[in-house]
């Protein structure tokens, strides 16, 4: 195989221009005092524009200072390091999920991703075997298949300049995520609406009333969807959550609540590492030679392009009592944000951090979560994009490339992903 260099390319920089090698940034500066007990830093010069445009920077000066920080802005505290977000996930009883005055629970209901065991458990085990690798690979992988030939058809046809991100990646993880739901009674135009909607709800800190009314006629189309099709699957099962659901002894009201927060969960996600993990191979061809000269490269791809950019970049959780974090005092109540994105790039576990590396050592990231709440559609995620849209995209499309180069764009860090991608292929 190829020789690599030892660092890969730069964190993504939203509207930058990325040439397809650069040194990495200096490494964080060493890790300080986690041994005694101090009042939480104040992070007053973070801001939320400079986080949606690159998060990555703040984080680096966040961690150099300390593991947990309360930042204004956000109005919670960072959790930034990756042994104290490690912490927070092993630990529910002090770092509860169950969030008050959570905007989630208002835009979607009170889902399985808001509640701690035991009620989680019986919400998360309702969801049976429909996301696990035996039904992926019975069922779900043709499936992946076809709807992959479909949208990169669809992308084909409309010729380069197309985006990689909306006329492929985006429709490709909604009409997956719109089947293994069980939505026959809608489109994946549908679930991309009602995703984008109701995750604008669960954000709305504004309280902007034009959000809360997008998010909540979303909200009552879905509840109509669902009611239709439990109806419909109890006399045709298929291998989709709603098919098992409608035969599970659990509360309408939940599983309204797990499928909003799956239709918000489970789409953006998929698209957004497909899409970044190709930025990232095609900013970088020494990377993107060593994965098509061994195919089993497009796992680690996949793997290094979440912890890189991880697509959740940050996740809420609250004390239930007065303890210490990282060193740093936390009173019962507080408000943290879990801060994988961060996490992920911590130099007392990977060296480079800040690199995209596909050969780098294989060390456990954060970006599926930890503990209870794991994500349950992790092999979901790996299967439809590392087996089936990854390595199909670039065997397909010949000489694929950024065109125009440098004008692709990636935002976020709440969630993060590329939000344009125009592409040109031979
Ligand atoms: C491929 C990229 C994906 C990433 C990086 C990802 C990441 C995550 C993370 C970080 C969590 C935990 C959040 C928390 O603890 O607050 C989570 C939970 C969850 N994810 Fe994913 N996810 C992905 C794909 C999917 C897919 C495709 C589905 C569904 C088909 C899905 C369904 C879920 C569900 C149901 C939960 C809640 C689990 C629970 O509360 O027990 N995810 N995901």
């Amino acid at each position: 195989m190829t020789a690599l260099p030892a660092s890969g390319i730069p964190a993504l920089a939203a509207n930058t221009r990325v040439p397809a090698t650069l040194p990495s940034p200096a490494p964080d500066s060493a890790f300080q005092g986690a041994e005694t007990v101090r009042e939480a830093p104040v992070a007053d010069w973070v801001t939320l524009a400079d986080l949606r445009e690159d998060p990555f920077p703040i984080y680096r000066r966040l961690r150099a200072e300390a593991p947990v920080h309360w930042v204004p802005a956000v109005n919670r505290y960072m959790v930034v390091s990756y042994d104290a977000c490690h912490t927070v996930e092993q630990d529910a009883d002090t770092f509860s999920a169950n969030e008050e005055g959570s905007l989630m629970k208002r835009a979607m209901g009170h889902s399985m991703l808001r509640k701690d065991d035991p009620e989680h458990r019986a919400d998360r085990d309702s969801y049976g075997s429909t996301l696990r690798p035996g039904t992926i690979k019975n069922h779900w992988m043709e499936i992946f298949e076809r709807n992959h030939r479909r949208y990169l058809d669809q992308l084909k046809a409309k010729g380069p300049g197309a985006d990689f991100v909306w006329d492929y990646a985006a429709p490709y993880a909604a009409e997956n995520l719109r089947l293994i739901c069980g939505f026959h009674n809608a489109t994946q135009e549908d679930l991309q609406r009602w995703s984008q909607t109701m995750i604008d709800g669960t954000g709305n800190y504004a309280d902007d009333p034009e959000v809360w009314a997008k998010a909540a006629a979303s909200s009552a189309e879905v509840d109509a969807a669902i009611d239709e099709m439990l109806v419909y699957l109890k006399d045709r099962p298929d291998p989709s959550l709603l098919s098992g659901l409608a035969s599970m002894p659990i509360p309408l009201e939940a599983i309204r609540a797990n499928l909003k927060m799956t239709i918000g969960g489970g789409l953006n996600e998929p698209r957004d590492v497909l899409a970044t993990t190709a930025w990232a191979l095609l900013s970088c061809p020494e990377q993107l030679e060593a994965v098509r000269s061994e195919p089993k490269l497009w796992a680690a791809a996949f793997e290094e392009s979440v912890r890189w950019v991880a697509p959740i970049g940050m996740y809420p959780r609250q004390t239930t009592r007065e303890t210490v974090l990282g060193g740093v005092r936390l009173p019962a109540g507080a408000k943290l944000g879990v801060v994988l994105g961060s996490a992920n790039r911590d130099p007392k576990v990977w060296e480079d951090p800040e690199s995209f590396n596909v050969l780098r050592a294989k060390k456990p990231h954060l970006a599926f979560g930890g503990g209870q709440h794991f994500c349950a559609g992790a092999w979901v995620g790996r299967a439809s994009v590392a087996q089936v849209a990854l390595p199909g995209a670039f065997a397909e499309l010949r000489n694929l490339r950024l065109e125009p180069a440098g004008s692709a764009i990636a935002a976020g860090w709440v969630f993060r992903g590329m939000t344009s991608m125009p592409v040109a292929w031979d």
